[in-house]
């Protein structure tokens, strides 16, 4: 996202307040991001606001101070995205219908970057035939036109009308920026922990929270895949556009894997799976009483081994991840080789800024030809990209050598 170019366009509704942390989220994601506003949005929340947080200088006027000339034309030619977040029913109707009355609106029309319309007013006037007609107009010239969110309402009515989230902006930015390098590949992700019964009420498993797992899927589903997530309970939303298989166990993880290989391009096995499980879970909840009880366990099947036993019969790159806490890279080398994988993702786990739980990893990626590539300190979804890439590449070495068969 680092050479990204984004304007963002604020228009005068009351959730223009919103439009500034979505724009202090497109920076923080290294994105370039310059401020229009109408007039309108200048009386909710002020120019500085947004000067402040992008960083460069606001234009608000058609024909203000020196400098502006031409720049009507240029923003929306230099930038890869215009987001108009607020787009209030007047802006929205000016958009469909070609009217070009001041700065913004002039930039729009002449732009030939990629446009996101995040609409949001009073319900009534949402639900308006003329607004939908609008909206509707919009959507037919492929620009992208998000549904409102639906509660309460400033106006103090109920219903839809609400400005998306910030965060839920900033991943469609996400996913029209991102090149669609994984358009027609099939890709599943395995992700959290796997919870392993005791008794109706118990149960052992471990500290996986999912985040990375769901960084793969969510940054496979940007980048064109077609992705399956396959996971253990986390406290994460599926995310959108993925085919979702919740499970609990080991070996309901492993049927869910095994049902679902056949035809994927790329597996990815991120999850926590628990090595071992109680070898019977008792059907009432065990009682106090005993001093020390004793709990029997027995293996449970590694499910990334027996998919690379059998990749001769559904052939696929093989990803696997490798949490360690000593001797990271000759533990992964080993399992790479023990479990028929194409790459494992390292990570040292005994860090408290990486592995288990944080949004930040930092990870070797260790290659069955010997090479080992390490990463700087990232977030997960950063390496989840610089997994994907990776996972791309031997695909495509792969398909080379094979004469695309
Ligand atoms: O051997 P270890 O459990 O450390 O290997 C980690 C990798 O193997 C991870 O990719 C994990 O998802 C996978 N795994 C598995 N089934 C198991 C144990 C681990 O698929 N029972």
């Amino acid at each position: 996202m680092k050479t990204k170019k984004v304007v963002v366009g604020v228009t005068g509704g009351i959730a223009a307040y919103k439009a500034a942390e979505l724009v202090r989220l497109l920076v923080k994601e290294g994105i370039s991001v310059k401020v229009a506003m109408t007039q309108n949005a200048c009386r909710f929340v002020t120019p500085l606001t947004f000067e402040a947080l992008s960083g460069r200088r606001v234009i608000y006027e058609m024909f203000g101070p020196e400098g502006t000339v031409m720049e009507h034309i240029r923003w929306g030619q230099d930038s890869d995205l215009i987001v108009i977040a607020p787009a209030t029913a007047n802006f929205i109707a000016k958009m469909a219908h070609g009217i070009a009355d001041d700065f913004l609106s002039t930039c729009v029309i002449a732009a030939t970057a990629k446009i996101l319309v995040c609409p949001s007013m009073n319900d009534c006037m949402f639900k308006n035939p003329v607004v939908q007609e609008n909206l509707r107009m919009l959507r037919q010239r492929e620009w992208t036109v998000l549904e409102p969110g639906e509660g309460g309402l400033a106006c103090g009515t109920e219903g839809p009308g609400r400005l998306p989230e910030p965060a839920h902006i900033l991943e469609q930015v996400r996913t029209l920026l991102a090149a669609h390098d994984l358009a027609g590949i099939k890709i599943l992700v395995s992700a959290g922990p796997t919870l392993e019964p005791i008794d109706p009420v118990r149960y052992i498993t471990n500290r996986s929270s999912g985040k990375m797992g769901y960084a793969l899927a969510r940054a496979a589903v940007r980048r064109g895949g077609e992705v399956v997530l396959v996971s253990g309970p986390t406290a994460l939303a599926p995310p959108p556009g993925v085919v979702f298989f919740p499970v609990r166990t080991a070996e309901e993880m492993r049927r869910c894997v095994f049902e679902n290989r056949a035809g994927c391009d790329i597996v990815i096995k991120a999850a926590a799976v628990s090595d071992y499980r109680p070898k019977e879970c008792v059907g009432q909840k065990v009682k106090k009483g005993a001093e020390s009880i004793s709990l029997q366990l027995v293996k449970n099947p590694d499910i990334l081994a027996s998919l690379g036993e059998t990749k001769a019969q559904a052939p696929c790159i093989l990803v696997g991840f490798a949490a360690e806490t000593e001797d990271l890279l000759a533990n992964a080398q080993k399992k790479l080789r023990a479990k028929n994988l194409d790459m494992i993702v390292a990570n040292d786990v005994s860090r408290n800024d990486a592995g288990f739980e944080t949004d930040t990893n930092l990870v070797r990626l260790v290659f069955r030809d010997g090479r080992v590539e390490d990463a700087p300190m990232m977030t997960k979804d950063e390496v989840a990209d610089l997994v994907l890439d990776r996972a791309r590449e031997l695909r495509e070495a792969w398909l080379g050598r094979s004469g695309g068969h």
